[in-house]
C-alpha cells in the first residue's frame, strides 16, 4: 500500500521514515513539483517516491503536514475526495510567532474538513516534534501513544491500522470537536504529551 503526504517537511518526512519501515510505499509532494524532492526520496530510500500533490491526495490514505497559512493553497485543484481517508496533522499556527488562526470556535480539524469535501478526516500526529514523531514507536515495554479523533469509525480503524503496524498505540478519542479539542494544539490537555503505553502488570 502506498501513502500520500502533501508536504514534505519535517513531520512529512517523520511520518515517510515511520511508514517505510512498517513497510509502506510514500509519494511525497510539495509546492514545487517533484523535481525538488530528489534529494529527500533518495535519502529516504527505498519505497519513498516524489509526486504532483495530485499524485500524493490519490492515494487512499492521505496525510497533510504543511503549514497552516498555506493549507487553503495545498488542498485546492485535488482530485474529488470521494471518501478516501485525510490525516490532518495541522495546527493553527503561524510560524514564527505563533500566531493562533482564528477558528471561529471550531477545532481546527473541523475547519480542515472543509477543505477536503467528501473525505473522511482523521486529526493525528499533530502533537509531537519531528524528531520524537519518527524515533522508535515501540521502546522498552511500552509504546508511544497517537492519539486519533474523527467522524468516520471505520477510517480511524484504518488509521489506527496503519499506526500500529508503525509500533504506535493509536488511542480514539472521538469526533472531531470533542475529542479533536482534547489534544489540539495550542490549548489542548493532551497536547504536546509524549506517552507511552505500558503492559497492564
Ligand atoms: N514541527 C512540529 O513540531 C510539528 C509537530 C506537529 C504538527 N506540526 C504541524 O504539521 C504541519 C507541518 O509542519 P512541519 O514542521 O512539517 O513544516 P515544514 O517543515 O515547514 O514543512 C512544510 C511543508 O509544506 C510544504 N508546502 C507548503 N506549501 C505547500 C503547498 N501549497 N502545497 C504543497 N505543499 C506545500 C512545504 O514545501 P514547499 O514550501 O517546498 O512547497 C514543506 O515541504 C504544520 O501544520 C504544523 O503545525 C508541526
Amino acid at each position: 500500500m502506498k501513502l500520500g503526504i502533501i508536504g514534505a517537511g519535517g513531520i512529512a518526512q517523520a511520518i515517510a521514515k515511520q511508514a517505510l519501515r512498517a513497510g509502506y510505499e510514500v509519494v511525497l509532494s510539495n509546492s514545487r513539483g517533484p523535481d525538488s524532492l530528489k534529494a529527500v526520496v533518495h535519502s529516504l530510500g527505498k519505497g519513498a517516491n516524489a509526486g504532483t500533490k495530485q499524485e500524493a491526495a490519490s492515494q487512499e490514505v492521505v496525510f497533510v503536514s504543511v503549514p497552516w497559512p498555506k493549507l487553503k493553497d495545498a488542498l485546492k485543484d485535488l482530485p474529488s475526495w470521494n471518501g478516501r481517508i485525510v490525516v490532518d496533522t495541522n495546527n493553527p499556527i503561524s510560524a514564527p510567532d505563533f500566531k493562533l488562526a482564528n477558528l471561529g470556535g471550531r477545532t481546527s480539524s473541523e475547519v480542515v474538513q472543509e477543505l477536503v469535501p467528501g473525505a473522511n478526516l482523521v486529526k493525528a500526529m499533530n502533537t509531537l516534534p519531528p524528531e520524537t514523531l519518527e524515533s522508535d514507536a515501540s521502546q522498552e515495554s511500552g509504546q508511544r501513544v497517537l492519539f486519533i479523533s474523527g467522524e468516520d469509525v471505520r477510517s480511524k480503524q484504518k488509521v489506527a491500522g496503519i499506526f500500529e503496524r508503525m509500533g504506535f498505540a493509536p488511542i480514539d478519542l472521538g469526533g472531531l470537536a470533542g475529542g479533536g479539542s482534547l489534544y489540539q494544539f495550542p490549548g489542548g490537555p493532551l497536547a504536546a504529551q509524549n506517552l507511552m503505553r505500558l503492559p497492564l502488570r
